[in-house]
């Protein structure tokens, strides 16, 4: 079988341009920041070239009917059906959408609550606009990371107004399941608390026994969550184009949405021509592609499982059911203390450091593995060469 056709040499992907590529010097691996080593789909590039053959002038934000109607089915296929009018707004990308939810829908003072380890911007969004942030912390199990109910319940408070939700859930990967979405609905209804759920993640998941699972949007599981969820999505993590900023808030209560453009008038800007554009053609022809990455990444996700089983088996690892991020746990190593820094310098390979998802993350690091198999397997040999125990 030859290689699919998406697959990047080192030196096709060291373009100057290329953030993740050059942060490091050329000897360093880069497995680190959410893009995927692969070229965007040819129906992307070919419809962004026809959109410069015309104008760049103001353009239909909202409701340009095509678009409209292909996200709208989108999302009906995730379970987020009969949307109002005005019940989706374009953002310049997620992190502001996660940025006006907290500014929108708080006030300077409330807590805010989230299950860590998570995405960092879920928490800076919190802190740097005077909110405070009550981390639940999941718990690590030998079956996977789960949800610690009780520590959800111990972070409420009299002044706890939103409720942060990562589904599927970077760093751990996790696609929670309908019944634990259940119980997640049961507790902010319990608590009276609105949520902002972000779901970017949820093209990138991957088969369970062999049989591919569509995602299910939190809001679908209980209808009494319509009244208090936003819903975050947008074409950056599956398509691989987060240099071409977009996203869209959705919400069956507009006067949430409301809220939120309300408290960022003016300063959150609009989304590019070129980015509707992409993330059009995403959701028109973009889904031969993206099966086919879907196919190379179970494939690595695999490699890395069987890998790390064979050849590293004191790291503490859980296959992700969706994303291209491995969540890793490096405490037994050593030099745990400083495990980024460690990788860094001895096995030239560049991952995200746990301590940026979680205060208690020391010694966790998260590895992006949507490269190519020969990439993927350059780094995991450096790693275990460096790892290797000094009696090994
Ligand atoms: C969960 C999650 N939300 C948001 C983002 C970034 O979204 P954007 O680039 O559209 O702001 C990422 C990027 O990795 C992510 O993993």
């Amino acid at each position: 079988m030859s290689a699919p056709s998406f697959l990047l040499t080192p030196d096709e992907l060291r373009h100057r341009d290329s953030s993740k590529w050059q942060k490091y010097p050329a000897d360093v691996l880069p497995l680190w920041v959410a893009d995927m080593d692969y070229a965007v789909s040819p129906f992307i590039t070919a419809a962004l070239q026809d959109r410069l053959t015309r104008g760049l002038g103001y353009f239909q934000l909202q409701d340009e009917p095509q678009m409209a109607a292909l996200l709208r089915a989108r999302l009906a296929g995730q379970g987020v059906t009969d949307l109002p009018d005005g019940g989706v707004r374009s953002l310049p990308g997620v992190v502001p959408g996660l940025y006006a939810a907290v500014l929108g829908l708080t006030a300077p003072g409330d807590d805010v609550i989230s299950m860590t380890p998570i995405y960092p911007p879920f928490m800076s969004a919190v802190r740097d606009h005077g909110r405070n942030l009550r981390a639940a912390p999941l718990a690590q199990t030998t079956a996977g990371w789960t949800i610690d109910w009780g520590a959800l319940e111990a972070a409420v408070t009299p002044q706890t107004r939103l409720f942060m939700l990562c589904h599927p859930h970077n760093p751990t990967g996790r696609v929670w399941t309908r019944a634990e979405l259940e119980r997640l609905a049961d507790f902010v209804l319990r608590h009276d608390l609105l949520v902002v759920t972000d779901e970017l993640h949820a093209d990138l998941t991957y088969p369970v026994d062999g049989v591919q699972v569509p995602h299910t949007a939190f809001v679908s599981v209980n209808a009494a969550l319509r009244e208090r969820t936003v819903t975050l999505t947008g074409p950056c993590k599956a398509y691989n184009t987060a240099g071409l900023g977009i996203g869209a808030a959705v919400s069956h209560a507009t006067p949430l949405l409301d809220r939120m453009g309300r408290a960022t008038a003016g300063v959150l800007g609009h989304a590019s021509a070129l980015s509707m554009t992409m993330w059009e053609a995403a959701l028109e022809g973009g889904r031969p592609w993206l099966d086919a990455v879907l196919a190379q990444l179970l494939q690595n996700r695999d490699l890395l499982t069987a890998r790390l089983a064979a050849e590293l088996p004191w790291v503490g690892y859980h296959a992700p059911e969706a994303t291209y991020l491995a969540w890793l746990d490096f405490r037994a190593h050593p030099r745990h203390a400083d495990i980024h820094a460690f990788l860094l310098s001895e096995a030239r390979v560049a991952l995200n450091d746990g301590p940026t998802f979680a205060p208690d993350a020391q010694g966790f690091v998260r590895l992006n593995f949507a490269t190519s198999p020969a990439i993927l397997n350059d780094a995991i040999d450096r790693i275990v060469a460096a790892c290797r125990l000094p009696d090994a």
